[in-house]
């Protein structure tokens, strides 16, 4: 995970336990399907032991959005992305996508997937201008999207 610049007011950092209490907060203030305190819990011990990932983004040190993924064979898995409601529109979300694209390009990864519910149409359309389409319809009983961004390879720093 890249430091933002020097100049930025941004920097990412690796979630912790003790930042379980914020999580919670988060969550429910983002999604209407919100993890509980214990799944929160096992994904932060699972993004301590395997092929997980959680990391915050912070604005002068306070936390305000966070991405979590799993690395599967050939893709990485978005399972939570949320910025703070005071803090978007900033393009922090795209700061977070954009940063585990840039990880999953390093392991060549060829794709980054997510599931959206279908109502949830900010996201959607937030997904979209970031490059992510979905191929299939919606699941029927589940009413989720899957979409997805493909991962070009670019040049050798990357
Ligand atoms: C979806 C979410 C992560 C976007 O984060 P964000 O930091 O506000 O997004 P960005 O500022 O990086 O947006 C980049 C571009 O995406 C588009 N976009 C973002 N949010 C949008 C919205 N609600 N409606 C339409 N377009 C949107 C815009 O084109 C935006 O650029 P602009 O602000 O210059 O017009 C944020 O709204 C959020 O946390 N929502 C609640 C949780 C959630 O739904 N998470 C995703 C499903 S798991």
């Amino acid at each position: 995970m890249s430091d933002c610049s020097s100049k930025s007011i941004y920097r990412f950092v690796s979630a912790k336990p003790e930042d379980i209490s914020w999580f919670c907060q988060m969550e429910k203030m983002c999604h209407c399907d919100p993890w509980s305190r214990q799944e929160l819990v096992d994904e932060l011990r699972k993004a301590a032991i395997n092929r997980s990932r959680i990391w915050i983004i912070k604005s002068h040190e306070r936390p305000v959005g966070y991405i979590a993924f799993r690395l599967l064979p050939d893709e990485l898995y978005v399972l939570k992305l949320s910025i703070h409601p005071e803090f978007r529109r900033k393009g922090l979300g795209k700061r977070l996508i954009d940063e585990a694209a840039a990880f999953a390009r390093r392991r060549r990864l060829t794709r980054i997937i997510l599931d959206v519910w279908i109502e949830n149409a900010g996201a959607i359309a937030f997904y979209i201008t970031l490059g992510f389409y979905s191929q299939s319809p919606p699941h029927k009983q589940y009413k989720y999207l899957v979409m997805q961004l493909p991962l070009r390879q670019r040049s050798i720093q990357n």
